[in-house]
């Protein structure tokens, strides 16, 4: 039987073999929530970067860039970090470079698996019903913070879990802890992460509304894919 695994945070992903692997990554709050909802409103391709640096070089060469350090947009880009700034026709076919703190460095981290896929809240059961047609394991990769564990990426790792449970076996407890941890906080998913480190950050700096955005569930059908250094959506 095919197994799911989960790790928690990308310090962790020395521990964890590639070989045979799709590993999905997660940063619900809200780098991956963003590259979803950029597909769904027609974006062509996002390479993902884990440096300011790197961003500056594409930014160059032409490419629309987007870079957020702390979850506030860096001087000198064109956009940010938030899904709402991606609803906008005038991104429709566009090359996106982007840089976050989390998001993009673990999608760089992965690049050994046999395939990356960008998971959310928003696509998860788009997510679900390609990975149960494939017959490769399963790594749910979780941003968190700074190499730290989060509630919002361990909670999508567990709702991807629940939906995968019959076609996979859990290979370990983080894929169980997950799962549980879902199971107990999916009826209301705000209140329970209420108080949760992202969240008060967000809150803090008055952004609300990304954070009920990005705990919706099946919103879209896309899967961003990579493709070389390029994120680019599946083809149906
Ligand atoms: C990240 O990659 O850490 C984030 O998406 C942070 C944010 O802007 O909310």
């Amino acid at each position: 039987m095919k197994q799911i695994d989960v790790c928690l945070t990308p310090d962790l992903l020395d521990l964890h073999r590639m070989e045979n692997t799709i590993v999905v990554v997660a940063d619900v709050f809200r780098a991956t929530s963003c590259m979803v909802t950029a597909f769904a409103y027609g974006v062509k391709s996002i390479v993902p970067v884990a440096t300011i640096e790197e961003c500056q070089r594409y930014q160059e060469r032409g490419f629309l860039a987007a870079a957020e350090r702390n979850a506030q947009k860096v001087e000198g880009f064109e956009l940010d970090n938030s899904p709402f700034t991606y609803m906008d026709e005038r991104i429709r076919g566009l090359d996106v470079a982007m840089t976050t703190t989390n998001g993009t460095l673990a999608i760089t981290k992965s690049r050994s698996a046999v395939k990356v896929l960008v998971g959310s809240f928003l696509n998860l059961e788009a997510i679900a019903s390609y990975l149960r047609t494939e017959p490769y394991d399963v790594l749910v990769l979780c941003a968190g913070w700074k190499g730290r564990v989060n509630l919002e990426d361990t909670l999508f790792a567990g709702a991807l879990v629940e939906r995968l449970k019959t076609s996979y076996a859990l290979a370990e407890d983080s894929a169980i802890m997950a799962g549980r941890l879902y199971e107990q906080g999916k009826d209301n998913l705000i209140g329970f992460m209420a108080n949760a480190s992202h969240i008060r950050r967000l809150q803090k700096l008055g952004i609300q509304k990304d954070i009920t955005y990005c705990l919706q569930h099946d919103l879209y059908d896309v899967i961003p894919v990579l493709r070389g250094t390029s994120l680019v959506a599946m083809e149906p």
